[in-house]
This record gives structure tokens, sequence and C-alpha cells, in this order.
């Protein structure tokens, strides 16, 4: 069993979302009468405009961002009320877009996961290095990838982490199958039984073998997993 995650980022609206998903169910139901092994488990983050009924039965709709708050004063942002509306139990919390160009800092990350993992809520918690300390070496690599750790409780059973290394995030160019697998051993050290996910320029030609690697749980994919039939082909090449 892997987990494939999809992010559509600030990509579709509450239309296409649906019919996406409403092709996605059929498509799941489909595999799983033919091939009694297809047993992954979906997440899709749609954009908040978009968030459905969680009611699809072979996928879970998580919110790719939410404030730490049941409700309350933050322009611009969801909270705990607006997500238990649509039956939303599942949250991105630090993907280096927010973190980058929003300006989320570690403590807020933290913040949120600490609200959010007390209300039991299933966090995918995205981590990556950018291509600055990429060239600092291995030892700053991981380090910058421990201090995104901070204040996050790594026995809470209900995460999930993805390494996204922001250089390969929507490059079109995977990390290579030896980085990844030498930043997963690393992690997978500290991270325990916590699935860990890789993500960045995922695509139905390289899921195969991203997948087959040691320490590699599931992937978080983005741009080519926006339009239904390429996502399709990233499950169907999952197998
Ligand atoms: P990408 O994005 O697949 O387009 O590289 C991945 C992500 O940001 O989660």
């Amino acid at each position: 069993m892997k987990i494939i995650a999809s992010n559509f980022k600030t990509n579709h609206t509450r239309k296409s979302t649906l019919s996406f998903c409403e092709e996605l169910e059929k498509f799941i139901t489909q595999k799983k009468a033919q091939n009694q092994s297809f047993a992954h488990q979906i997440a899709l983050f749609p954009p908040q405009s978009a968030l459905l009924d969680n009611h699809f039965k072979s996928f879970q709709i998580g919110a790719q961002n939410a404030y730490p708050t049941q409700n309350g004063s933050y322009t611009g942002e969801i909270g705990l009320e607006q997500l238990a509306e649509f039956g939303i139990q599942t949250l991105l919390i630090g993907h280096s877009e927010r973190r980058e160009i929003l300006k989320e800092s570690q403590s807020f990350c933290a913040e949120k996961f600490k609200f959010f993992s007390n209300l039991g809520f299933k966090i995918y918690y995205c981590i990556g290095e950018s291509q600055t300390i990429k060239q600092q070496g291995n030892k700053a690599v991981l380090e910058f990838l421990e201090s995104q750790l901070e204040g996050i409780d790594l026995n809470y059973s209900n995460l999930v982490i993805a390494y996204e290394p922001i250089w390969a995030i929507g490059s079109g160019v995977s990390a290579t199958l030896e980085e990844i697998t030498q930043i997963h051993t690393h992690l997978k050290q500290k991270l325990g039984k916590i699935p860990l996910l890789y993500g960045g320029s995922v695509k139905p030609q390289n899921v195969r073998e991203i997948l087959s690697l040691e320490g590699v749980d599931g992937v978080l994919v983005g741009s080519a997993s926006w339009e239904i039939s390429s996502f399709c082909q990233i499950l169907e090449n999952s197998l």
C-alpha cells in the first residue's frame, strides 16, 4: 500500500474539481474491481474555494491550508468551522510555497500542527530544502530538514511527512533516485514508522521507480496530477 496525494495548488475551479473527483472515484472503483492489490491511500488537496463534501469512498479530500482557530478575525483564512462544514479532517501543513511565498515561519507551522493534531486531523507535513542549502552540502541539508521538524510531535499517529526538495518542485526534473534514497534513509531513522512521501516533479514516467525505492511510502504530486488522465496514469503506474 502506497500513499498517493495530489496538490492542486491554485488550479481548478469548484466545477472542474467536482468532475475530477467523480472521474477519479469511477477509475479507482474499476481498478479495485479488476485488481485486488489496488489498495493505495489517496488524498486530494483542491483549492479552498473547491472544497467538497468528503463523501467519496476511494479517496480523502484535504485542505491545502487552514488557520489554527475555530473561527475569528483572520481575513482571507479559513478555520475549523469552515473545514467542518465539508467534513474535512485532512490538512497540508508546511508546503514550501507557503513557507517561501507566504512567509510562514517554522513556529507558525508548529502552531498549526499542534492545533489540528489535537483535533485528530490527518496531517501531511512538508519539508524540503532550497537550491542554496543543497549547494552547502549534505550536512547543511540534513540540519535544515531537522529544523523544519522543530515543534512537530513525531509520535502523533495521524502524521504523514512529505520530503519535497524545493529545487525539484515544478521543475519537471525530480531529484535523482540516489538523492531520494539518501535523504529518505536518513529521515527514516528519525521518523520511524511515520509514512514518508517524496514530492517534486513526480509524473507518470518516473512514479514507478520512485515508489520502488526503500524508504519511500508514497508521493505528493503537483502539476502532473492536475489533469485527471495524468493522475490516473500515475495511479496505474504505481501498482
Ligand atoms: P510538482 O509539485 O509535482 O509540480 O513538482 C509538487 C508539490 O509542490 O507538492
